[in-house]
């Protein structure tokens, strides 16, 4: 990629027009989450019947300097497991006193904040909407509409990502379709195994 981190550049962040000839992004399909779904049934149900892609993300290749801001887009498609949404895997951020922003480009949803002591927290993605990500949180973005959910982050470019944690021992709660098509959190059975 031609960005120049030195001298500055512009980018049209739009995926179809501009990001997508610019930018490489990493698809994450059903079947590379496995374990992180509730209902195991339904999830191996949905990997048999054609393995959907339930999110991408694109990223510029940002040099991991502490001077530097990494940022792309996110996005993750509708769907769900079950009663259980589409979502990301969620991740740490390996130098844990890291916070991200996200700002809400379409779509609708919500993000899964953890922290290691245990705090939970659940906050609406809204089109035009900023979202600070606190530094020691996980976070992880939940598609509760109908269309993709599209955001904008940024965050320092040498905070890396620790994924592991949350594929070893998963989110403390879930987010669920409840009773009216309404989103709840409910406790994850799974967690810790
Ligand atoms: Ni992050």
């Amino acid at each position: 990629m031609d960005f120049d981190w030195t001298r500055g550049f512009l980018l049209d962040f739009s995926v179809t027009d501009g990001l997508s000839q610019r930018a490489g992004s990493t698809k994450r399909r059903l079947s590379q989450m496995k374990g992180m779904y509730a209902d195991a049934e339904a999830f191996e149900r949905e990997v048999a019947g054609g393995d959907p892609v339930v999110y991408e993300f694109y990223e510029l290749g940002t040099p991991e300097d502490s001077g530097d801001l990494a940022f792309g887009t996110s996005i993750t498609y509708p769907g769900k497991v079950g009663n259980e949404y589409f979502m990301t895997k969620g991740h740490f951020h390996t130098v844990l006193e890291t916070a991200e922003v996200y700002y809400t480009l379409s779509g609708e949803g919500c993000m899964l904040l953890e922290n290691p002591e245990g705090d939970v927290a659940l906050h609406p993605m809204i089109p035009g909407n900023a979202l600070y990500v606190p530094k020691r949180y996980a976070h992880r973005s939940v598609n509760t509409g109908k269309v993709p959910l599209v955001s904008f982050y940024v965050f320092r470019a040498d905070a890396g990502h620790n994924y592991a944690t949350i594929e070893t021992r998963g989110y403390r709660k879930l987010v669920v379709e409840g009773p009216g098509g309404i989103p709840v959190m409910m406790d994850n059975p799974k967690w810790g195994h």
